[in-house]
């Protein structure tokens, strides 16, 4: 009898089992099939019999505070005196005195004064420190002068453990220098599709290295778990991020990894028990939705799994306002979240509109009230593991004020090893490398001395774009280490953007690839590298053609389909994003005196590299896997391979284009069309001028910064005539349009317009079809005339107008009846400085 109970119990057990892992669609997960974490640590009872003791002594309003972090372009140090908020961030754009370049004496004095104000009060009630959280994802990368790491993808091909745990630990002391407490890192993304802009953050395609990533790099930041460095001076709080299934979005930034739980748990999943294990304090809700459930309301995953099968004890707080994203939330309320299992919510804007709906709904009961309790627990229970108690004053604290850690000694020999061991050889035809460093070496290429584009995104800002060489004061560009390479082995180097040269070089070392960008700016439709602008594949052919050996040392966020780049070059090296120490990549490519190389190449592969721009999922176990180099893959000096020529054909059809940018220099995208319309007519402009069907719009090129890197459109006025731009497949622009992004045009008026004018984007496909318009006749009447200006137009307008931003078919038209003459010279979506919910006043 008790033997059949429990034979039916199991056979229920298994048939709970198998139909959950039938059932790949539904949002709900079964944590039965989860790991249970078994060697995390233990709760601690005196520090759970504080938090008691304190929760008891709290008031509403103090739990609520405990649970929201505000960003600190809208929290100020006085409104701590009033709102007792747990934490406060600097997301990517926001730094002291919204000076991006504040030397880190500012932050350390900001944190001091919202300590200050989190711990007075006069009430009695208990003092709680408010900890300040940080993207320190690759070094301490917000504040001017820290040693920047490779980025994640960079570190996935070091296959090194061990350095992990040193990177960890001198981020957090970079962080512990400044006076923040808690870093947004590890990112432990498995990511899957190659097209997402946050590839760069990931180790790897493979969750075994991720996972192996995990622990070293958790116990670095936190300290080691069950010893006295646990949290101990020059640690910060970890984050481990973003759970769950980030890298399994289809390329689309917050999209939905649409995968059976079983996927979501072994590929997805793999980092989260070692990082439990490892004690990390923290976990971030990840943007994305599982199977078209978003993350922040998923109590299956966020409380049964993560905190019930899994044990994690630490405290889970939310991404950038992505609460604001479940049916039914707004950034300003959702209750939802933290009944999910959501702790904290991380808000920029109105947090104090957020605070007063989260207390309403504490106090109603739409909270239960001990959701709260345990939320508000979870995140004393970190501050207290933390020392935030003890500590003091964040100027107080050892190694705070410490500048001489920000870019340490042992922050740029660490980075530079670490970037030598996180390049990988592709090619090295003939054995060019290593080269002799006594040597005429010629270095060309935009990116050999723009540490910005060594550095990536997540680099000071954001977006890591517009920041010069003086912004990054500690780094050296791999210019410079190559020169000072050069030049101390008695040879000569000389640095050319351009590759022009006066005595013909015994080598030329060629740098370029992607400029920076993060989150979804990064997402792109292929993985073409630069569709829309062949000049780096000119730059290499031009110097192979004069017969000079060639070394192509290329820059990326992933692998990226360069077939006619890597036939263009002799020796081809993945660099990755190298970040602040350049000098690492010359201590590969150069030989030492006797000829021996002194570093020889480490990198392994963790992405696979694809051989066709429309392999964007190509991960080692995937059915049918046939990349160009192989997971794994990567040459040493021990190998003699010669690489044969690689097919240069893009596939037929396949949707081009370059990354929101449509037009550059005067030039569509290669594969898109230019077209002028008229009546029902249109003519594509192949050359470099044309003429509508009846002549009523002609095209020239003209003259901007260079020869002909503009168009002069004249409408005559006869009748309705229109410019129009066209992609060879429809474009999905949705996330742009939800992500505050423009449409951005830089055009002179050479003679204004004497009737209407509109600019139309057209989506939809085939027989939906329909066009959006904005009117901007009156900015073009008003623009100086003669003179270059920018027009932005948010991408929010065209929605509003009606616009299928899923399935652009024409993203640019411009069009009127009257006589007007207008040149261009780019048109792309990209951030302005435009209010994004005005439409009319552009
Ligand atoms: C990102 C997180 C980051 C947070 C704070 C979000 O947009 O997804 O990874 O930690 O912003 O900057
Ligand atoms: C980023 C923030 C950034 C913000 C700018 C977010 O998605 O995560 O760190 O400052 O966008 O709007």
């Amino acid at each position: 009898m008790r033997i059949n109970m429990s034979v039916a119990t199991v056979l229920a057990m298994l048939g709970a089992v198998a139909s959950a892992q039938d059932a790949p669609l539904s949002p709900v997960a079964h944590p039965e099939l989860w790991p249970k974490v078994q060697a995390r640590p233990a709760l601690d009872e005196d520090v759970e019999a504080k938090v008691t003791a304190m929760l008891g002594a709290m008031s509403i309003e103090d739990k609520v505070g405990q649970i929201i972090q505000a960003d600190i372009a809208t929290v100020k140090p006085a409104d701590l005196l009033t709102y007792k908020l747990g934490s406060v961030l600097n997301g990517g754009n926001s730094a002291p005195n919204n000076d991006e370049q504040a030397p880190p004496a500012e932050w350390l004095k900001l944190a001091d004064a919202f300590y200050d104000a989190s711990m007075t009060r006069s009430d009695g009630r208990p003092k709680i420190p408010v900890i300040w959280g940080t993207d320190a994802v690759h070094g301490n990368n917000n504040i001017v002068g820290a040693t920047l790491f490779p980025h994640n993808i960079g570190l996935g091909a070091a296959r090194n453990p061990a350095l992990m745990e040193s990177i960890g630990r001198i981020t957090a002391k970079e962080t512990a220098a400044a006076g923040l407490d808690w870093s947004f890192a590890p990112t432990l993304a498995v990511v899957q599709d190659d097209r997402w802009g946050r590839t760069y953050e990931s180790y790897s395609e493979d969750p075994a290295l991720v996972a192996s990533y995990a622990g070293p790099v958790v116990s670095g930041i936190q300290g080691k778990v069950g010893t006295a460095d646990f949290l101990s001076p020059g640690h910060v709080i970890a984050t481990t991020k973003h759970f769950l299934g980030d890298g399994g979005t289809g390329g689309r930034d917050q999209g939905d990894t649409k995968v059976p739980e079983t996927v979501l748990r072994d590929v997805h999943g793999a980092g989260y028990p070692p990082a439990i294990a490892a004690g990390t304090l923290s976990v971030m809700a990840s943007f994305s939705s599982w199977n078209g459930a978003k993350m922040h309301g998923n109590a299956s995953l966020l409380t049964d799994v993560l905190k019930g099968r899994m044990g994690f004890q630490g405290f889970v707080v939310g991404d950038w306002n992505a609460h604001g994203q479940i049916p039914g939330c707004t950034n300003e309320s959702c209750a939802a979240a933290i009944n999910a299992g959501l702790d904290m919510f991380m808000m920029s804007g109105d947090w104090k509109k957020l605070y007063a709906n989260t207390l309403a709904q504490a106090k109603s009961g739409e909270i239960r009230p001990a959701r709260l309790d345990d939320a508000v627990r979870r995140i004393l229970r970190a501050k207290m593991l933390a020392h935030s108690f003890e500590m003091g004053r964040p100027s107080a604290r050892k190694f705070a004020g410490q500048f001489d850690l920000i870019g340490s000694a042992e922050g740029h020999a660490v980075g530079r090893q670490a970037v030598r061991e996180s390049l990988v050889l592709l090619k090295n035809n003939g054995n060019l490398l290593p080269l002799k460093p006594g040597a005429n070496i010629l270095v060309a290429g935009k990116a050999a001395d723009t540490i910005a584009q060594q550095a990536g995104g997540w680099s000071i800002t954001w977006q890591g774009t517009d920041v010069a060489n003086s912004g990054f004061p500690n780094a050296t560009s791999i210019w410079k280490g190559i020169d000072q390479a050069v030049r101390a082995a008695g040879g000569a180097a000389a640095y050319a953007p351009d590759g022009t040269y006066a005595a013909k070089p015994d080598a030329a070392i060629v740098v370029f690839g992607e400029t920076p960008y993060a989150e979804f700016m990064g997402d792109r439709p292929t993985l073409e590298y630069s569709p829309g602008d062949k000049s780096d594949l000119a730059l290499l052919k031009k110097l192979k053609a004069a017969g000079i050996p060639v070394v192509a040392v290329f820059l990326s966020g992933r692998p990226m389909w360069v077939n006619a780049e890597l036939n263009a070059a002799d020796a081809f090296v993945a660099a990755f994003l190298p970040g602040s120490e350049g000098a690492g990549v010359a201590d590969v490519l150069f030989a030492d005196k006797a000829g021996k190389p002194a570093h020889d190449f480490r990198g392994k592969l963790s992405f696979s590299w694809p051989k066709r721009p429309d392999q964007y999922v190509l991960n080692r176990r995937d059915p049918g896997y046939d990349p160009l180099f192989a997971f794994g893959y990567g040459l040493t000096y021990a190998d003699h391979v010669v690489m044969p020529r690689l097919d240069e054909t893009r596939p037929a059809g396949m949707v081009v284009d370059s990354g929101g940018v449509f037009f550059a220099k005067g030039r569509v995208p290669d594969a898109w069309s230019l077209a002028l319309g008229e009546g029902s007519g249109s003519t594509r402009v192949v050359g470099n001028t044309g003429r509508s069907p009846a002549g009523g719009l002609t095209v020239v090129g003209v003259d901007r910064n260079a020869q002909e890197d503009a168009r002069r459109f004249a409408w005559s006025g006869t009748r309705e005539a229109d410019m129009h731009i066209e992609p060879n497949r429809p474009l999905d622009l949705s996330r742009e349009a939800n992500g505050e992004l423009s449409l951005v045009v830089q055009y002179r008026v050479d003679a204004p317009p004497t009737a209407a004018v509109a600019v139309t984007m057209t989506g939809g496909g085939g027989a939906a079809d329909k066009p959006a318009s904005v009117a901007i006749g009156g900015v073009l009447r008003a623009a100086p005339v003669g003179q270059w200006q920018t027009l932005a137009i948010p991408l929010k307008c065209f929605v509003t107008a009606g616009l299928d931003a899923g399935r652009v078919t024409r993203p640019f038209a411009v069009a009127t009846k009257g006589k007007m003459t207008v040149s261009i010279a780019d048109i792309r979506v990209t951030r302005a400085d435009v209010p994004i919910d005005r439409c009319g006043a552009i």
